[in-house]
């Protein structure tokens, strides 16, 4: 049974009030709250089983590094990948992507190749591809979109067929808009071309069941701290074929098996591709989100977060002058908004006035805020923990902000 008040009290923070009024937490695109499970697994870690792992026979070393790489099994669960050493351990999406970038990149990227991305990008996997693109003179096309925020999949396939096309980076759940994009068939139709395909799940994996084999996914990216992990922690999904053919990334201690001044071996996958103390208590605090997350059941998550969706998206039509940016048929848990002559930053601020948290500015998805004609919205993003209540307080915040304001 779903019952989003008692999944609310597992939540000290929701209990605070702000500015004198019960906390409305609606910033959870930006980052999610976190449940006592995750903290009390954090505690637990450091005042438990706190030492590096891999690296000594004594007790507390030993239970880290065992409780490490249970935490890979389960995040090679969440996304039901088909091997646990494709799971590697990143800071998040953004280092994710980089890693990518960096070693798929540039060893396969080559003058004249094809980038294709998004017209909804984030600037995380829009950048670290400029970069390469730079350095080895593949060239980046944009694929557009409609102005609901809908990628044209027309234009897509007519991308695709230039024959240079060597990777797609697709967002699978838009950050500024919801929009849920088709991945699954893009990746396919990618593959037909010939092309590699990395999806940025940073918004999918804290509202949906993400499953990389059948989505077909060479790569696929999420941070942690959006499903209730710590922040710094997150994951790439590589396939396995396409990981060990690559570089290492960044050099240092476990990426090796072998170190000579002569020659340097490195180490199998997934070691390769994490040099270095890694964030223990971050992979630690994200196993007890993931199992957290888990025990409520990504289909109760969804559910829940579509009825407040579509209840927050019709009480809105009450609001004069006020217009959702981003209004593709398949949406989730994002409503961007303008009001015409109402700057999204004094909305932002008169809602936290009220106790109710929403991102204001440009999302990091400056280009696409440039295809829509802004430079900036507000944003409402919602999650499992949010309330038809909340939603009726944000309502009536908007609404005198647009008094105060025309
Ligand atoms: N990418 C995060 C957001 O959309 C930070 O707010």
């Amino acid at each position: 049974m779903f019952d989003v008040h008692q999944i609310r009290a597992d939540f000290p923070i929701l209990q605070m009030q702000v500015r004198g009024k019960p906390l409305v937490y609606l910033d959870n695109g930006a980052t999610s709250q976190k449940p006592q499970q995750v903290l009390d697994a954090l505690m637990h870690y450091y005042t438990a089983q706190n030492a590096n792992i891999h690296r000594a026979v004594h007790y507390l070393s030993e239970t880290a590094t065992r409780v490490y790489h249970e935490s890979r099994g389960k995040v090679q669960e969440l996304l039901n990948a088909a091997h646990e050493s494709e799971i590697i351990f990143t800071r998040g999406t953004t280092e994710a992507i980089n890693l990518v970038a960096y070693s798929w990149g540039l060893e396969n990227l080559k003058d004249g190749d094809e980038i294709l991305l998004s017209a909804m990008e984030h600037h995380s996997n829009i950048v670290p591809w400029q970069i390469i693109a730079e350095k080895t003179g593949a060239n980046i096309k944009v694929i557009p979109i409609n102005d609901a925020g809908e990628l044209l999949l027309d234009e897509y396939e007519t991308l695709l067929q230039s024959g240079r096309v060597k990777l797609v980076g697709l967002v699978h759940i838009s950050n500024a808009l919801g929009t849920i994009n088709p991945v699954k068939e893009m990746i396919a139709k990618a593959h037909a071309a010939g092309a590699r395909v990395l999806i940025d799940g940073a918004q999918s994996v804290p509202h949906t069941k993400v499953d990389v084999q059948d989505l077909d996914a060479d790569f696929y990216v999420f941070s942690g701290h959006k499903v209730c992990a710590p922040t710094g922690i997150g994951a790439l999904y590589g396939k396995a074929e396409l990981l060990n053919a690559m570089p290492p990334w960044q050099g240092g201690g476990d990426m090796i098996s072998s170190v000579t001044w002569e020659k340097t071996e490195y180490n199998v996958l997934p070691h390769k591709f994490e040099a270095g103390t890694p964030d223990i208590a971050g992979v630690i605090g994200l196993a007890a989100a993931i199992d957290y997350v888990q025990g409520i059941g990504f289909e109760n998550i969804a559910a829940h977060e579509a009825t407040l969706l579509d209840y927050a998206t019709q009480k809105v039509q009450d609001i004069e002058d006020f217009q959702i940016v981003g209004t593709a048929k398949h949406k989730a848990s994002i409503l961007s908004f303008v009001i015409p002559g109402a700057h999204p930053q004094d909305i932002g601020a008169l809602l936290d006035a009220r106790g109710v948290a929403i991102r204001t500015g440009h999302h990091c998805t400056q280009p696409l805020l440039n295809r829509l004609g802004l430079s900036a919205t507000a944003r409402a993003s919602f999650a499992f923990y949010n309330t038809q209540e909340e939603v009726d307080i944000f309502v009536d915040a908007v609404k005198n902000a647009r008094k105060m304001l025309l």
